[in-house]
């Protein structure tokens, strides 16, 4: 029963629009009318600049992590990939923000952070070097997300944890469905910075 409870304050966890916040209470707008209109860190970062996006991206991979730990309060460590999975879905469709919220990749990554710090640091070293090689965020989260499976096969992690990595790889590329054709027909922003 126990569980079930966890799932839901997961999935309120992730539900809590941390870009929505952040630029509705420090900067007076609403992101989703501006960039991509995504509720996440990158359009946080692209619309409200470096400092509102460090929050946000710090705050969705909190939601990840802290939703993997919640099941350790009565001991049960199986159950904190699943759990952890619930922040996610509360991020991807969140309750307070009429279910459209971002595109997973932040909040997946806590999730990893919470379970394998080791895996997490070679998401972001992917993440940097396919970022710093293609430009495009959106593909450095799915060229990353599979990265992640491969690695965490690699460093012969749980078997739990493969399984989660590929459903959130999936999941991740499906997110960004919109991106994959911004890419193909030339229209997806690039950053500049790097
Ligand atoms: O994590 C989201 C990112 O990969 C793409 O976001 O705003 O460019 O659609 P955005």
């Amino acid at each position: 029963m126990e569980y079930i409870l966890f799932a839901i304050i997961a999935y309120l966890l992730g539900s809590i629009p941390s870009a929505l916040i952040v630029g509705k209470v420090g900067y007076k707008l609403d992101i989703r009318e501006h960039g991509s209109g995504n509720l996440g860190a990158t359009n946080t970062f692209r619309v409200l600049g470096i400092k509102a996006g460090i929050i946000v991206t710090a705050a969705d991979i909190l939601k990840g992590t802290i939703a993997t730990l919640i099941p350790l309060l009565v001991d049960a460590d199986i159950y904190r990939l699943i759990i952890g999975l619930f922040a996610v879905v509360g991020h991807t469709y969140p309750l307070f923000a009429k279910f459209k919220g971002g595109k997973a990749v932040a909040t997946s990554g806590g999730i990893i952070l919470g379970v394998s710090p080791l895996l997490f640091l070679s998401i972001i070293i992917a993440f940097l070097l396919t970022l710093y090689l293609s430009k495009y965020v959106s593909l450095s989260s799915i060229i990353t997300g599979v990265v992640t499976v491969i690695v965490a096969v690699i460093l012969q992690e749980d078997i739990g944890l493969i399984i989660v990595s590929c459903a959130l790889a999936i999941f991740v590329s499906y997110r960004h469905k919109d991106n994959i054709k911004r890419i193909r027909n030339g229209t997806e922003p690039k950053i500049t910075w790097m």
